[in-house]
């Protein structure tokens, strides 16, 4: 089958979760699935999942279902997940030690190479073998080191000029967690985290429930 050249970002968005399944049916020993069993586990429909599939090749065979490890390599390739990437978080506080405490990323090729917070406090702190460093050195490191990914968590007044010291100086994606909406060059991706956003269209839903107007919406992670 041939490959389609745009793939929509609802398809893009749904992609992970494949990813996460399919690691888990790997760590299972789980050597091929159908459709089907996929669904069951995943939550999104059978036919969700090979209209997913086949935006990118024929991946699964009519009889056999999809080969696990193949499918894993194959959304891994998909998502970017063949090179490492080399990352820095900015700001050290409660959220940024939380993600260089996440041990996962490091296992899918997320390389952090330094942490920069400007409270002298933290400087020299190390978190998983990776050093505080002052953030007035943060465009020397930028400087001297190829960095991809920059994570943001500072105060959202400090993070377009953090925003604009990374791109300057050749990150090309930006993970913000910072509330405010940045200013980048065209060529940059933004991909922003909004924790409360999520919680709120939680509290939404609850609340739809308690007064009897269960939508009959689907799951928002099927949409
Ligand atoms: P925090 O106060 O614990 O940490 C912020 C850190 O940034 C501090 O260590 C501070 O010294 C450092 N900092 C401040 N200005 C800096 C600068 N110019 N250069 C380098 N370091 C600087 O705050 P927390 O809870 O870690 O939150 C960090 C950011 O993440 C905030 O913008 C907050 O609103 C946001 N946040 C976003 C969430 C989300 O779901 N997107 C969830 C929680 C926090």
């Amino acid at each position: 089958m041939e490959k389609k050249k745009y793939i929509s970002m609802a398809v893009i968005k749904r992609l992970p979760k494949y990813h996460r399944y399919l690691r888990e049916l790997l760590r299972k020993d789980v050597d091929r699935i159908s459709s089907k069993e996929l669904s069951e586990r995943i939550g999104f429909t059978a036919s969700q999942i090979r209209q997913d599939l086949n935006n990118f090749g024929d991946f699964g065979q009519q009889g056999y279902g999809y080969n696990v490890r193949e499918l894993y390599k194959q959304i891994g390739i998909i998502l970017g997940l063949t090179k490492d990437y080399n990352t820095v978080i900015i700001g050290a506080g409660n959220l940024g030690q939380a993600i260089a405490n996440y041990s996962y990323f490091k296992s899918i090729g997320f390389k952090l190479k330094a942490i920069f917070d400007r409270n002298p406090k933290l400087v020299g702190l190390k978190i998983r073998d990776v050093e505080v460093v002052d953030s007035d050195d943060l465009e020397a490191f930028l400087k001297e080191n190829e960095i991809d990914l920059g994570i943001i968590c500072v105060p959202k007044e400090y993070a377009q000029d953090i925003c604009k010291k990374l791109t300057d100086n050749g990150v090309s994606g930006i993970w913000n967690f910072a509330p405010i909406d940045l200013d980048v060059p065209k060529d940059v991706i933004v991909e922003n985290v909004n924790l409360s956003e999520s919680l709120l269209t939680l509290t939404c839903r609850m609340n739809d429930n308690l007064m009897g107007n269960r939508r009959k919406m689907k799951n928002p992670s099927q949409i």
